[in-house]
């Protein structure tokens, strides 16, 4: 077994996705968003006007899922709540899921190893990983965070939407029947609602050394 996979989950806004960063440069490993993947065929169904109940339009997001090119994945309109909130919505469907397993596989067994963020990366990904963390914070310090990372990028946001966009895609995250949102069995949760980012990436730092 990769001694060197870590897989980092947990809900949106609540600093996983820096802390994994950070921890991939520090080990020098190699890091996977696998939100991306699924904002990526949340963008495809918006293009396409594709509808989620319609058994043949689904079909070609999984068709698309399944072919997903990387280079596509560092695409900035991906990042819009938009297409997050859709990818929240794409996500809830089991052959998508299926579709995008091999990729998120294949990338956690590379043989330098590596880092992934997600909601199931620890549970269903790669249970084997040694190190398993979950990151979260209540989610009105993360609608906090989230509108002020909104405003200072100039982008206009206000505090009761963005927590009431939060709140629904943790429901929908957490409630939904494939791989929903919830800590592996042996992961470490880190809360960082009393934590600043620093002190969060040295607290996941400390355990992994
Ligand atoms: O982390 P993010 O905001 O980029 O993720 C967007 C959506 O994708 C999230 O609401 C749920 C889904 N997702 C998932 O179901 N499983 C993952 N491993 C990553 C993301």
């Amino acid at each position: 077994m990769n001694r060197r996979i870590i897989t980092i989950d947990g809900p949106a806004a609540s600093g996983k996705g820096t802390i994994a960063k950070q921890v991939a440069a520090h080990f020098g490993l190699p890091f996977l968003d696998t939100g991306k993947l699924y904002r990526a065929v949340g963008r495809y169904a918006l293009e396409r006007n594709l509808a989620l109940d319609q058994a043949d339009e689904v079909a070609e997001l999984v068709r698309f899922a399944r072919s997903i090119d990387p280079k596509t994945l560092s695409d900035p309109k991906l990042a819009t709540d938009e297409v997050g909130n859709m990818a929240s919505k794409v996500s809830v469907i089991a052959e998508i899921r299926t579709a995008l397993l091999g990729f998120q596989r294949d990338f956690a067994h590379l043989p330098e190893g590596a880092v992934l963020d997600g909601r199931d990366t620890g549970t269903v990904i790669c249970p084997e990983a040694p190190y398993k963390f979950f990151i979260t914070a209540d989610v009105k310090i993360r609608a906090d965070r989230r509108t002020n990372e909104l405003q200072a990028y100039g982008k206009s946001a206000s505090y009761a939407r963005v927590l009431r966009d939060l709140e629904e895609r943790d429901t929908r995250d957490s409630t939904r029947e494939v791989a929903p949102l919830i800590p592996a069995p042996d992961a470490i949760v880190v809360d960082t609602t009393k934590l600043d980012i620093d002190a969060a990436i040295a607290l996941v730092l400390s355990h992994i050394r």
